[in-house]
């Protein structure tokens, strides 16, 4: 490209049908990619309007932002997916535009329509189209932010909001942080449990001294202030070989609510369990797919309160999530006791997680209308 301008070899590289991307290094980290959507609402206005494409970089605001010093925001996770014709597909993202809806209205903040929410996210990943990963190596996770970002000093709900769409391919969520804590720390778990943690295996540690969320609080929506209190007890568990923790509820102290990122499911017999969503839990995207899809497989679904107690019973732990999908939990260990699960090919987890892929690439039929090809 010597002899093109700046800007010639920018659109030529645009032009490729596919950004230059190591696919299979992927895991759950930030690809920068070309385009970004901002969308304003002013007090002068009061609503969103004048959406539109920038290039992907860094924002400007005040320091007094309502984002910045008392955490008025939310965030929203969807990924889109390439199918075997190249076709592009998203999932859900209704639910994702109403899930913002119902936790802006908790956190005082204006948001945008459900079609303003999909029209942002469509504009995004066609703008992005390069980024997408090739069929089966991946999706490109978008990540919708609602920021209170007008100035005000005093505890107040912020006078103007940004809604921003940014996106980045990604593979494993937990290939990352497994190779490098893991390989770390394989022979400290050993000398410690005698047990071997591998590398992409999912090992819980039961948290029962800091709580994700309490009655009454955030926990039941995506709020940006729910996920940093939990990173001194996370780091503190990977850095004993675990990859997340398994968080109890705040009331009882006795029942499982969810992981950092994920929600939880146990087996037992032809029996799935969830913890109920009372406020306190994240009510998944990928969750509530699950539960679908498992009665669509014959088997038992609840919702309820699950004592620490039952998960020693369980046949299969399995954690959800849209940036996880469906992974087998391999160990929970909780107050020095350890259970080891059964993992691979023959674990409903594995079936269910392949359902679910199959959906959202296009490899199995969508009877439930839960895709939008764009
Ligand atoms: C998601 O699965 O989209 C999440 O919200 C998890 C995220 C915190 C990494």
């Amino acid at each position: 490209m010597g002899s093109l301008s700046k800007q010639e070899q920018v659109e030529c590289r645009e032009k490729a049908e596919y950004a230059n991307v190591n696919w299979d290094e992927l895991g759950f980290a930030l690809t920068k990619t070309d385009y970004m959507y901002v969308m304003n609402f002013t007090e002068e206005e009061q609503k969103f309007f004048n959406g539109t494409l920038t290039r992907f970089g860094n924002i400007e605001m005040c320091p007094s932002s309502g984002i910045l010093n008392y955490g008025q925001g939310l965030f929203e996770g969807l990924k889109a997916y390439r199918k075997e014709d190249e076709g592009i597909l998203l999932f859900r993202p209704q639910e994702n535009a109403l899930r913002m809806k119902m936790g802006a209205d908790r956190m005082c903040m204006p948001s945008p329509t459900v079609d303003q929410f999909i029209d942002a996210v469509k504009k995004t990943v066609l703008a992005n189209k390069r980024w997408v990963p090739p069929y089966g190596r991946g999706s490109l996770y978008v990540r919708p932010l609602l920021m209170g970002t007008g100035r005000n000093l005093g505890v107040k709900p912020s006078s103007d909001y940004t809604f921003l769409v940014y996106a980045s391919p990604v593979g494993n969520y937990h290939k990352v942080y497994c190779c490098r804590e893991a390989s770390l720390k394989v022979k400290h778990v050993l000398e410690l449990n005698n047990t071997l943690f591998l590398k992409g295996d999912l090992n819980l540690m039961v948290e029962d001294n800091v709580h994700r969320a309490i009655p009454g609080g955030t926990g039941g929506i995506k709020a940006v202030t729910n996920y940093s209190p939990v990173y001194k007890p996370l780091t503190e568990a990977k850095a004993k070989g675990f990859s997340d923790l398994l968080f109890l509820d705040a009331s009882t102290g006795s029942n499982i609510e969810e992981g950092s990122a994920c929600n939880i499911f146990i087996l037992k017999g032809n029996v799935i369990s969830t913890p109920a969503t009372h406020g306190t839990i994240l009510p998944g995207i990928t969750r509530k797919s699950i539960m679908e899809i498992a009665s669509g497989f014959g088997y038992q679904v609840e919702e309820r309160a699950i004592p620490i107690k039952e998960v020693f019973d369980a046949e299969e732990v399995f954690c959800t999530g849209t940036a996880m999908v469906v992974k087998s939990v391999a160990s929970i260990t909780y107050q020095g006791k350890r259970i080891q699960y059964k993992l691979g090919a023959e674990t409903l987890a594995q079936k269910l997680h392949a359902t679910l892929t199959g959906i959202q690439t296009g490899l199995i039929e969508d009877k439930l209308g839960w895709t939008m090809l764009i």
